[in-house]
């Protein structure tokens, strides 16, 4: 068994990005809080694990099982290059009721972002007065380091986490800067270019000893740089790109036709939005990154290498088209060409009306609390078990992500039984027929 510390005092949730995903997150958690909602879609908050053998009946709530912060015990801050706060972010967002908003209003109106680390460079779709003034990339990072401590202070906190729900940042590849802690370092002294904002948040979190979840598809917290940092720390990270909406459907529906060798000729994935999360994607540096997040699974899931008659040839396209009428509303389809017997070819069509910060705001309150969790059972570095919640799952050097949303689950819930000293479940099940 793992020893973990007690989930005593608070714990407050840092969050780069008051838009869509944070605040629909946090009205969503103050509402479970005054019992006006049920925490729909959070597998810390509703999920059961069954422990022990199946004829036991030992399946305890996951958050009576390992020690989770209590949702009574979360403060909240968030930064943001727009001044509105949070009850105002949230309208503009569009997502929830105006009746459910006005439930959560005076709580939602005091939080206020704090100013921002930004460069339009990395996010060419918007431009917003409340940002921070530095000479060097290394004084921002300093700036954002003490505004951790100012809030661990004023809300007199146990422990933090960052959960990065600001925009995607554009696409880059990673260059010698982004190797060691000590280029880093080096290139925030000197202002390097390749060096994003959210990188700078990711570096600040870790220096402050706090654990880092990455939300969107770009480059952060991945760099070998920051997991290097994180280790040396002891400080967990995990990423990235929240896995809502299309990719959620994929991986839900791929490993299921792998699973039966069914053959896949091509997938076309093509989705409508129109909130700011598709405005900012309607840029094609920041699409770019998106683009190679969301094309990864299926590549991972259907290993056309081991598999070649029936995936090598697999023609794969994404698109994201902004269409403001949308607004939070995404549609998306996937039309998927399939062969089976004989090679007779069948068809499968999903349309789906998902709301996409709906499906994010659990992702976000599960995330936060796991990562505490993590850092609680002295937990360092890449938290592969967390994969379940990511399109691109973060992973050791030498070894492929896991896509498949069952492995990962599967993969989760062994981790839990793991910090508990509960044994592993392989579902082998021979000792029933013994
Ligand atoms: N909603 C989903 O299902 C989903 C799924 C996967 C990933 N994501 C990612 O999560 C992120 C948030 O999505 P959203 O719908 O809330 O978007 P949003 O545009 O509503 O919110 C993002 C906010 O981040 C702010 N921002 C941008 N750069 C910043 C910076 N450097 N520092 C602080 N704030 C900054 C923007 O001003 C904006 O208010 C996006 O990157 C998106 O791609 C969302």
């Amino acid at each position: 068994m793992v020893e973990i510390k007690p989930a005593k005092g608070k714990l407050g949730i840092l969050i780069p990005g008051l838009g869509a995903v944070s605040t629909t997150f946090i009205a969503g958690v103050e509402m479970v809080r005054k019992g006006l909602s049920k925490p729909y879609g959070s597998v810390t908050q509703m999920q059961t694990i069954r422990l022990g053998r199946r004829d036991e009946n030992r399946t305890p709530m996951i958050k009576d099982f390992v020690p989770l912060a209590n949702l009574d015990d979360i403060e909240f801050a968030a930064w943001d290059i727009f001044e509105d706060n949070a009850y105002e972010a949230a309208k503009k967002a569009g997502v929830l009721s105006h009746e459910d908003l006005e439930r959560v209003r005076d709580f939602m109106k005091t939080i206020k972002p704090m100013k921002a680390v930004f460069d339009h460079q990395y996010v060419k779709n918007i431009e917003g007065p409340n940002v921070k003034k530095g000479k060097t990339k290394k004084e921002l990072a300093e700036q954002l380091r003490e505004d951790i401590r100012n809030f661990k202070k004023e809300k007199n906190l146990d422990r933090m986490v960052t959960v990065w729900c600001g925009s995607t940042e554009t696409y880059q590849e990673n260059g010698s800067v982004h190797e060691t802690i000590e280029a880093f370092e080096k290139g925030l002294e000197k202002n390097d270019a390749t060096i994003s904002p959210s990188m700078i948040y990711a570096y600040a979190s870790i220096m402050e000893g706090v654990p880092f979840a990455h939300g969107a598809p770009h480059s952060a917290v991945d760099i070998p740089a920051l997991a290097e940092l994180s280790n040396k720390k002891g400080v967990p990270i995990s990423g990235k790109d929240f896995k809502t909406g299309q990719t959620l459907m994929k991986t839900i529906l791929a490993p299921g036709l792998k699973s039966r060798m069914i053959g896949v000729r091509g997938w076309f994935s093509t989705n409508i939005l129109g909130n700011r999360d598709g405005l900012v994607l309607d840029d094609a540096g920041s699409f770019k990154s998106k683009e190679v997040s969301k094309r990864g699974c299926l590549d991972y899931i259907f290993q056309p290498d081991k598999y070649p008659d029936l995936y090598r040839d697999m023609y794969h396209k994404v698109r994201i088209n902004y269409y403001p009428p949308k607004g939070d509303d995404k549609e998306g389809w996937d039309h998927i060409d399939i062969f089976g017997w004989l090679g007779y070819n069948m068809q499968i069509k999903v349309n789906f009306l998902c709301k996409d910060s709906i499906l994010a705001a659990p992702i976000v309150l599960d995330l936060a609390l796991f990562m505490d969790l993590a850092q609680r059972a002295g937990l360092k570095g890449i938290q592969e078990w967390l994969s379940f919640y990511f399109k691109s799952p973060l992973h050791a050097e030498n070894i492929y992500p896991e896509h498949d949303l069952f492995i990962q689950h599967m993969k989760l819930k062994n981790m839990l039984r793991h910090l508990k000293g509960e044994e592993l479940i392989t579902h082998l099940g021979l000792e029933y027929y013994d």
